[in-house]
């Protein structure tokens, strides 16, 4: 955890990293050095400050560039990729910059990371603070894409037309992805001095500036010189790659670094939470919606079986099915038998007590098992009608009957219509005994070893989408207006 101050007096107690991501699909723009040298110059110029640097890329220029002595504990990006908390694999390198062993072992494993968001997350629950600086692969692979998802400030070096207009695919991707474009920005590089122009655009910078205006990129205001110098730090007989600022003092590209990092720490300090912090409390809040949700769901549960009347903690095992009512107000589970009962007599039946039920009762129980039960009470003329649907979880139809709702008050019924009254009475009702306009009930299978677990968040969106999915999609529904009961 690093500690100082904002501007406004305030501590700063900043307990997630900064995250800055270099980018760009072109090869040779200059981004390896740009990171490795953005974070000798920011670990220079704020001594306190914790820098990270880790690529992205199958070369180990950083390795090369920081490392001090063999790393001690194994692991490399790639473990960090898996999930190993980071500050288990950072290791303090040369300028007092850390970085994390670099890998050749990605490719294999981007078939993990369908999500933008989660190398986001696991920064977030790193235990490393600062700055924490990515360079990525010439390449928008999935790696990139996280690496640009998760940034507070990207950087994308531009060195020429064709650099400049493959910066559409990033821009692109932010947009695809609903990322917040204020930070994604241009710099020119290897910025050739010598070349000048006739007219407005005097020189590549300002050309390149004009070129990302126009196609409405936010491009710095600040460039970095191509350099000889600078071009032949990581050739020489020892073979290591030297920084700029230390081999290349005197050169305007050392200037223009000095530059660039004051404009990257302004960024920083003007920062109050960083990204991957804001989408932690996020992600945290909406866990918080969830559960809370949840405990809603699972309070407002039915004590008793509507069928049969039974409290359902006499015998929680027998819970095979859960109902709810299209307005979610009303909600519990089914005994398995009650269930299966009402639709062997009323619906598929009437079978009551006769030989077909027992031919029948597998294959309604296997149906009822598999699919979801649609309960909708309609008008056909002036009767009262029930409109019963089974669909399959791909929202095809597989059964349906339409059972006249008349009669459901008089003493002459059989115990199966009973149990369908109770049911559609119990779930139903509203007001007067009257049937809830429009509403309809579904039933669904669940499992009866953990009947509650319909109800956490992804199942229960599952069940209602499910639910919407047939809705919507049912056609020749009779008109649903409200239905007498009793
Ligand atoms: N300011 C500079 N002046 C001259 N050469 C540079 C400069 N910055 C980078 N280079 C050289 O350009 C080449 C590509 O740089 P590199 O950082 O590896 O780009 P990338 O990571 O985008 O592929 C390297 O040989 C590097 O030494
Ligand atoms: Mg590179
Ligand atoms: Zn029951």
């Amino acid at each position: 955890m690093s500690q100082s101050t904002f501007d406004d007096g305030t501590l700063r107690l900043q307990t997630h990293p900064y995250i800055i991501t270099v980018a760009s699909e072109k090869g040779g723009v200059g981004k390896t050095t740009l990171a490795t040298n953005l974070a000798i110059y920011l670990k220079a110029m704020r001594e306190d400050l914790p820098v990270t640097i880790i690529s992205f890329d199958n070369h180990f220029t950083i390795d090369l560039m920081f490392k001090i002595n063999e790393p001690k504990v194994g692991g490399t990006v790639r473990d960090l990729l898996m999930g190993r908390p980071m500050n288990e694999l950072f290791q303090l390198g040369q300028y007092g910059v850390g970085y994390i062993p670099s890998s050749t072992g990605l490719e294999n494993i981007q078939y993990l990371f369908g999500a933008p968001m989660a190398l986001a997350r696991l920064l977030a629950g790193s235990g490393v603070a600062g700055i924490v600086i990515i360079d990525t692969r010439p390449e928008l692979n999935v790696f990139t894409l996280n690496a640009l998802y998760a940034a507070d400030q990207v950087l994308v070096p531009v060195k020429d037309l064709p650099s400049l207009e493959n910066c559409k695919n990033i821009f692109a991707l932010f947009d695809r992805y609903g990322i917040e474009k204020k930070s994604l920005t241009l710099l020119p590089c290897l910025i050739d001095g010598r070349i000048r122009f006739e007219g407005a655009h005097r020189d590549q910078k300002s050309l390149l500036q004009s070129l990302a205006a126009d196609r409405g990129y936010h491009c710095l205001d600040l460039s970095i010189s191509k350099s000889p110098k600078v071009e032949s730090l990581g050739t020489n007989p020892d073979g290591k790659i030297y920084p700029i600022l230390t081999h290349a003092r005197g050169t305007e590209v050392f200037k223009q670094y000095a530059l660039l990092t004051r404009h990257i720490l302004r960024e920083f300090d003007a920062t109050r939470e960083p990204r991957c912090q804001y989408n932690s409390t996020f992600d945290r809040q909406r866990y918080l919606r969830e559960k809370d949700a949840y405990l809603a769901r699972l309070e407002s549960l039915a004590e008793r079986c509507p069928i049969c009347g039974v409290a359902l903690a006499e015998g929680p095992e027998r819970r095979r099915f859960y109902y709810e009512t299209s307005d979610g107000v009303t909600r519990g589970f089914l005994h398995n038998d009650c269930f299966v009962e009402m639709l062997c007599g009323t619906l598929y039946g009437p079978y009551d007590h006769s030989q077909g039920v027992r031919i029948a009762r597998p294959l309604i129980i296997e149906n009822a098992c598999r699919s979801v039960s649609l309960f909708m009470p309609g008008l056909l003329g002036d009767v009262d009608i029930l409109d019963f649907r089974q669909f399959d979880p791909a929202c095809r139809l597989i059964f349906r009957r339409e059972v006249p709702l008349a009669g459901f008050a008089g003493e002459e019924q059989n115990k199966s219509r009973q149990r369908l009254h109770l049911l559609l009475n119990q779930a139903q009702v509203g007001f007067a005994g009257r049937l809830r306009a429009g509403s309809w009930l579904a039933v669904h299978p669940v499992d009866p070893a953990n009947p509650e677990k319909v109800l956490r968040e992804d199942n229960y969106q599952a069940v209602r989408r499910l639910q919407t999915r047939i809705v919507d999609s049912r056609e020749d529904a009779y008109p649903s207006l409200p239905t007498c009961l009793n």
